[in-house]
C-alpha cells in the first residue's frame, strides 16, 4: 500500500480515528454509547468506534477474528485494525517476571522468552506487545519493579535489546513476529516515595545517564513503538512533553516509529493541572508529538475542530497518522488483516510442552540463592517438613500474566514429592498463630523445615506500591518457630520486589524465587534437591530497612564519604543502620564454590582508539557443575562530573564443570570508559580509571588503568 496515496483519500475524521485505541468490547457490543464508568466518558458514537485504528487487549483468536471482520465489513478504505496487548513475560506459557529474568544475567534468555511469547501471542491475532518495560527503578516500594530489569542501566539495556529482537526479529512482517512497544517513556521508575503514578523530579544529568539509556537501547534495537509514562518530567506530563517526544525521541534518537499514550494518560493531563480540559489536552498532545491516544477520546472529540479552526496544522495530523499506517503496512496487515490469528494453531502452539520446558530452563537461571549455611541442597537422609502458604499455592505466574492460568501450575508440595522428596508433614498455615499443638508435634519430627512464604501476586505490579517491605502477614514467625525448635530452616521466597529480610535471617538458607512462571515449582524443586545449582544474582539491592531507600550500588561518593573502619562523626551515614544494603547488587550464591585470582590487563595505558584485554582466572573448587556470572565494573576517578563508586560495564555467564578453571577475558574499549553528559552526549576524559572484576558488586579484584591521548 502506498501510504501517501491512502492518506490523501482519508477525510480528517477518518484520519483522527487512526489515532484512537479502545478496548474490544466497544466493537462487540456495538454500543451507541458505552455503558459504565469512565468508559462512558469517552462519548464515542458507533461511527467513531468503527473508525478507530487500534484495539487494546484481546482474549483469543476467535475474538480477534470476529472484531476484525466486523470492522472491515464497515470500513470504506479497508484499513485493518491493529491489535495490541500486554504480553509482558509470556502469553499463556508464563516465564519468570522480568525482575527475576534479569537476575539470570543471561539476556539470551530474554530473547528466547520474547520469541515464544510472540509465537504464542500471534496465534490470537496480537500484533503489538506493550513490552519491554525499560523503566529503571531504585525504589522497591514501587510495585512495578517486578516488571523491570533492576537498578542498572547496562543490564536493562542488554535485556530490553534482546526482548525487542525476540519479538520482532529481522522482519516484523513475517508470521510469528510481533512489534515491540517499549515503555514507559520517561523515568516512570523515578517516582517519589515509590508511590505509583506519583511525581518525578530529576536532574537532566540523571535523566540522561540513568533513566533514558534503557528506552534508547530498545529504540536502537528497532522497537516500532514507544509508550509515554503517567508522570511529569520537568513539570510537564510525559504524554504532552515536547522535549521528550520531539527533541529527544525524534531529533536526538531519530525514532521514526509510533508514540502511544499510556492508558487514559492524555486525558490525565487535565488532572495534572496542565490543561483546562480534554480539548486543550488534544492540542497539547498533537503538538508534543503524541500519535495514538489510548483509552481516552481527546483527539476524537476535538482535533477535527482544531484543524478546521487552524489551531492545529493538518501536517501534524498527517505525520501521526502516516506513522500508524506505516506500522500497519510494516506488519503486513493490509495484505493479511488476520495475520497469524488461528483457532487451530492456538490449540497446538500455546502452552506447548516445548514452551513449558523453555520456561523451566529460564526459571532455573532466575532464582537467587541469597544465603546458605549448608542446608541446601537438601540432604536426602533428613526428614523434611514443608510449611507456609506457598507450600500449596500455585500462583507463581506473578503480575501481568493475564492470559496465563495459575490453576495449571503445580504447587511446591507436589513438585517436591514428584522430585523424590519424602515430605513428612505439610502445612499451608500463614503464621505461627495458625498452627496448633498437633502441628507442632508433627514439626518436631522433622530435621529440616522448608518455609515457603512471600507476597501474594496482588502485592506487586501496577498500582501496588507499599510503604513497608517486611514479609507480610507475620509469615516470618514460621521461621522463628522452626528455629526455636532447633530445625534446619530453608526459606523459599515468592515475591515481586526486594523485601526487608531482617526477620528471617536466622534461616540457614534463603532462596529468592520471585515469581518464576508456569514452571516455577518444577524449577524450584530441581534447585532445592541439588539437581541444578542456583546461578542467579541480584539486579536490585535489598535494603536493610525502608528508611535506607533509595539504596543502590552505583551511588556517588559524596564529599564526606564514610570509610569503613575509620571513625568520623561528620560523614554521610545513619545513626541507626549501615549504609550498605542487606544483599547487594550482583550478589547470589551457588552450590559450587568459585575463586577469582590474578586480575591482569594486557596494557596499563590505552588511547581512545585502542582496546585492552582484562583477564581473570576463575576456578570452580567443587565437584558441582554450575554457572557463574563474572562482573566487570569501572570507576572514573576524576572528572568534571561526580562519578559513581562503581558502574557495571560488562558481564559474562559461564558454565563450569567440576573443578574446572578458566581464564575469563573482557575486551575493554572506549565505550567502557565514556559517560553521558547532561545533553545526552557520550563523552570521555583522559586519566585514571579503576577496573574491578568479581562475583558481585562488593567482592572484586581491582586494577588501575589510564586513558591517554592519541599520539
Ligand atoms: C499500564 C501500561 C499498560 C497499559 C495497557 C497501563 O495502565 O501502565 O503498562 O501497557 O495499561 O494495558
Amino acid at each position: 500500500v502506498n501510504i501517501k496515496e491512502l492518506l490523501n483519500k482519508l477525510t480528517t475524521e477518518e484520519k483522527i480515528g487512526q489515532l484512537l485505541q479502545i478496548a474490544p468490547f466497544f466493537f462487540v457490543k456495538e454500543a451507541e454509547i458505552e455503558v459504565q464508568g469512565e468508559v462512558k466518558d469517552l462519548y464515542l458514537s458507533s461511527k467513531k468506534i468503527f473508525l478507530s485504528g487500534s484495539v487494546l487487549g484481546i482474549r483469543n483468536a476467535e475474538e480477534m477474528i470476529k472484531i476484525q471482520k466486523l470492522y472491515l465489513e464497515r470500513s470504506k478504505h479497508q484499513i485493518p485494525l491493529l491489535f495490541m496487548a500486554d504480553i509482558i513475560h509470556g502469553y499463556e506459557t508464563i516465564f519468570p517476571v522480568p525482575l527475576a529474568l534479569s537476575c539470570s544475567w543471561n539476556p539470551k534468555l530474554a530473547y528466547d522468552m520474547a520469541r515464544i511469547s510472540a509465537v504464542e501471542a500471534q496465534t490470537s491475532g496480537i500484533h503489538v506487545t506493550f513490552s519491554p518495560m525499560a523503566d529503571l527503578s531504585r525504589d522497591p516500594r514501587w510495585g512495578r519493579v517486578v516488571e523491570g530489569f533492576g537498578e542498572d542501566p547496562e543490564l536493562i539495556k542488554a535485556f530490553v535489546e534482546q526482548m525487542v529482537y525476540g519479538y520482532q526479529q529481522k522482519n516484523v512482517k513475517d508470521e510469528g513476529n510481533i512489534a515491540s512497544c517499549v515503555k514507559h517513556f520517561a523515568a516512570y521508575g523515578a517516582i517519589e516515595g515509590g508511590r505509583d503514578y506519583n511525581t518525578v523530579d530529576l536532574s537532566r544529568l540523571s535523566l540522561y545517564q540513568t533513566y533514558l539509556p534503557g528506552y534508547k537501547a530498545a529504540i536502537d534495537a528497532g522497537a516500532k513503538l514507544i509508550m509515554t509514562s503517567f508522570n511529569v518530567v520537568d513539570g510537564i506530563p510525559a504524554t504532552i512533553n515536547k522535549h521528550l517526544l520531539r527533541d529527544i525521541l525524534r531529533d536526538q534518537w531519530k525514532f521514526e516509529g509510533v508514540t502511544i499514550s499510556d492508558y487514559d494518560s492524555l486525558h490525565q493531563v487535565v488532572d495534572h493541572g496542565c490543561a483546562a480540559g480534554d480539548e486543550e489536552a488534544s492540542l497539547l498532545g498533537i503538538q508534543a508529538g503524541l500519535d495514538i491516544e489510548m483509552a481516552s477520546s481527546c483527539y476524537v472529540r476535538y482535533l477535527a475542530k482544531q484543524i478546521e479552526d487552524h489551531e492545529v496544522e493538518i501536517g501534524l495530523l498527517d505525520e501521526a497518522v502516516g506513522r500508524v499506517l506505516t506500522l500497519k503496512e510494516e506488519l503486513g496487515l493490509f495484505d493479511n488483516p488476520y495475520k497469524g490469528a488461528s483457532i487451530e494453531k492456538e490449540l497446538v502452539l500455546v502452552r506447548s510442552k516445548e514452551h513449558l520446558e523453555a520456561s523451566k530452563k529460564i526459571a532455573l537461571e532466575s532464582a537467587v540463592l541469597l544465603q546458605n549455611n549448608g542446608a541446601l541442597p537438601l540432604n536426602r537422609k533428613l526428614k523434611v517438613a514443608l510449611i507456609g502458604p506457598y507450600s500449596k499455592l500455585k500462583t507463581t505466574n506473578g503480575p501481568w500474566s493475564w492470559h496465563g492460568n495459575n490453576d495449571l501450575n503445580h504447587s511446591l508440595e507436589s513438585t517436591l514429592i514428584s522430585g523424590g522428596v519424602d515430605l513428612i508433614y505439610v502445612s499451608s498455615a500463614e503464621n505461627e498463630s495458625e498452627l496448633n499443638a498437633n502441628d507442632s508435634n508433627e514439626l518436631e519430627k522433622a530435621d529440616l523445615v522448608i518455609v515457603a512464604i512471600g507476597e501474594s501476586i496482588r502485592e506487586s505490579g501496577e498500582a501496588h506500591s507499599k510503604s513497608m517491605l517486611d514479609i507480610p502477614r507475620n509469615q516470618a514467625s514460621l521461621v522463628r518457630l522452626a528455629k526455636k525448635m532447633k530445625k534446619q530452616v530453608v526459606v523459599v521466597l515468592y515475591n515481586g520486589r526486594p523485601l526487608c529480610l531482617d526477620t528471617i535471617l536466622e534461616a540457614d538458607s534463603i532462596l529468592e524465587t520471585w515469581f518464576l512462571g508456569s514452571m516455577a515449582n518444577e524449577a524450584i524443586a530441581l534447585l532445592l534437591t541439588g539437581k541444578k545449582s542456583p546461578s542467579g544474582k541480584l539486579t536490585m539491592s535489598f535494603p536493610r530497612n525502608v528508611g535506607q531507600i533509595p539504596v543502590y550500588y552505583n551511588h556517588l561518593t559524596t564529599g564526606r564519604p564514610k570509610v569503613e573502619g575509620h571513625y568520623n562523626e561528620y560523614v554521610s551515614y545513619y545513626l541507626d543502620v549501615e549504609n550498605s544494603p542487606l544483599f547487594p547488587f550482583g550478589h547470589g550464591l551457588s552450590y559450587a564454590t568459585f575463586t577469582y585470582e590474578g586480575l591482569t590487563v594486557s596494557k596499563e595505558k590505552m588511547n581512545p582508539s585502542e582496546q585492552m584485554t582484562v583477564s581473570i582466572r576463575v576456578k570452580n573448587n567443587s565437584e558441582i557443575e554450575a554457572l557463574e556470572i563474572i562482573q566487570l565494573y569501572r570507576r572514573d576517578y576524576v572528572s568534571k562530573i561526580a562519578k559513581p563508586v562503581k558502574e557495571l560495564k560488562q558481564f559474562k555467564k559461564e558454565h563450569f564443570k567440576p573443578f574446572e578453571e578458566k581464564t575469563i577475558s573482557f575486551e575493554l574499549s572506549i565505550k567502557d570508559l565514556t559517560y553521558i553528559n547532561d545533553t545526552g552526549e557520550n563523552v570521555y576524559e583522559y586519566g585514571k580509571f579503576q577496573i574491578m572484576v568479581g562475583p558481585s558488586s562488593i567482592d572484586t579484584q581491582n586494577i588501575d588503568i589510564v586513558l591517554i591521548k592519541e599520539d
